[in-house]
């Protein structure tokens, strides 16, 4: 009886505790909502952003004639219609010092015009402008200061200028908490009252995927990319640990763009871009638009892999199956699609690539239409519970699946 009794009582604690930890758990995630409305409600990054950005291939070396033909040269090549709007100037581009005010001022050598008039010249292209700051004392290159403890004053210049988009770094830190650092920055950019994208560069050290949907419009989850297979990779790899993180307003970015710069193969590029585009990681272009190949500007014009990075839906696809140096990352788009890359990171070892149903999330039976966007080309074979492709060494084959009526 007595045992009985206590038993009981501990059933009571427990269910007890279980409910008031619902009513927690509910009402921090009200909180979160709430904070994320405060914080950070400019409406943009609903699909991943689009554009170019100055650093991977021009780094420090830069000028307002060079972002000027950037900008001509998205508009020429066709980049700009098939989506890529944002001009994006990284470091580099200020004076040493502020003025007497504590205001940035553009450098005069460099550019010598300033930012406003760049920035009417980017917007009477139809395009956007995007500037570089860092959450420290000074910037990664030490060129130019850092927006710490001049949110205010940065936020509103940026504003005045016409700024579209803000890539904020980590350097030069003092070692205080990206918590103590990235929020202000977001909250002065709110208050002018201008929609700026906000791309948190914090390089995925305190695992910004957690905390960076109340704070940035997209957040780096790794260290800057380098133009090789090896590090572009291994940037793949680490962003997709976040893959759940990732929706419409808020998503992970795993660096920018090398696809051009030189340093991997046109399949490794493919891979590059393939991964990027299904992972809805920002498409930003690395390379000097004013001089690309062909097979450069077929990679980033193609229509229907930007249309899989640009999908309404916003979901992040993964690895669903890794056997040896073979892969298969899918992901959910609109329409009950899904989209399938078939990933060889091998150069030398040999593996069957097949796609099981099981494994991409497709209800067993289900027959499908595989479409190729690298190709452009339907197969004519319908495919049910598997489908199966070889794969060259270090490159991938990307489909797009779409059930179709098995009577049909
Ligand atoms: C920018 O750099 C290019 C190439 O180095 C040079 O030809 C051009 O005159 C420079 N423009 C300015 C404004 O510094
Ligand atoms: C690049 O493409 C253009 C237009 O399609 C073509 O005229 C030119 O011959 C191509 N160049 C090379 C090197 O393939
Ligand atoms: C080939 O495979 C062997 C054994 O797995 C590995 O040690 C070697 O690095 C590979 N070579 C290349 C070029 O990938
Ligand atoms: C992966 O690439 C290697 C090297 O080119 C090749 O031997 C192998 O057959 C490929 N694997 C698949 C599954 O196609």
């Amino acid at each position: 009886m007595e045992k009985k009794h206590t038993l009981s009582v501990m059933l009571m604690v427990v269910l007890l505790s279980i409910s008031i930890h619902c009513i927690r758990t509910e009402s921090r995630t009200l909180m979160e909502a709430d904070t994320r409305r405060n914080l950070l409600a400019n409406g943009l990054g609903m699909t991943p952003p689009m554009g170019w950005n100055s650093w991977n291939h021009f780094f420090c070396q830069i000028n307002e004639t060079i972002i000027k033909e950037a900008a001509d040269a998205l508009v020429s090549t066709g980049l700009s219609e098939v989506g890529y709007k944002y001009v994006n100037i990284d470091d580099c581009w200020a004076e040493y010092d502020r003025d007497a005010e504590g205001y940035l001022v553009p450098n005069k050598v460099t550019f010598p015009s300033g930012i406003k008039a760049l920035a009417d010249y980017v917007h009477s292209k139809g395009l956007k402008l995007g500037i570089y700051s860092d959450a420290g004392y000074r910037t990664c290159s030490t060129q130019m200061p850092g927006s710490l403890g001049y949110e205010q004053k940065d936020a509103q210049t940026f504003a005045s200028w016409g700024i579209d988009y803000l890539k904020y770094d980590n350097c030069n830190n003092g070692d205080l908490k990206p918590m103590e650092r990235y929020p202000e920055m977001t909250r002065a950019l709110m208050s002018t009252g201008r929609p700026i994208f906000v791309s948190l560069c914090e390089w995925g050290d305190m695992h910004p995927a957690l905390w960076g949907d109340r704070l940035g419009n997209s957040w780096r989850t790794t260290n800057d990319i380098q133009d090789t297979w090896e590090s572009m990779i291994s940037r793949a790899d680490q962003n997709e640990a976040y893959a759940v993180y990732a929706r419409p307003g808020g998503w992970n970015d795993p660096d920018m763009l090398e696809v051009g710069n030189g340093g991997m193969t046109t399949d490794e590029y493919i891979v590059h871009f393939s991964i990027w585009a299904i992972s809805k990681a920002p498409l930003l272009v690395g390379c000097d638009v004013r001089k690309m190949a062909n097979d450069t500007l077929t990679i980033l014009s193609n229509k229907e892999v930007i249309a899989i990075n640009q999908d309404p839906l916003g979901v992040q696809a993964k690895k669903v199956r890794m056997e040896g140096d073979v892969e298969i990352w899918a992901g959910p788009l609109s329409g009950y699609r899904t989209v399938v890359v078939l990933l060889n990171r091998s150069l030398n070892n040999t593996y069957p690539i097949t796609a099981e149903w099981d494994d991409l999330g497709i209800p067993p039976k289900t027959a499908v239409e595989a479409r190729e966007p690298w190709k452009h080309v339907t197969l004519e074979k319908i495919f049910v519970n598997k489908l199966r492709a070889k794969v060259r060494g270090h490159s991938c084959r990307m489909f797009v699946l779409t059930p179709v009526s098995q009577s049909g």
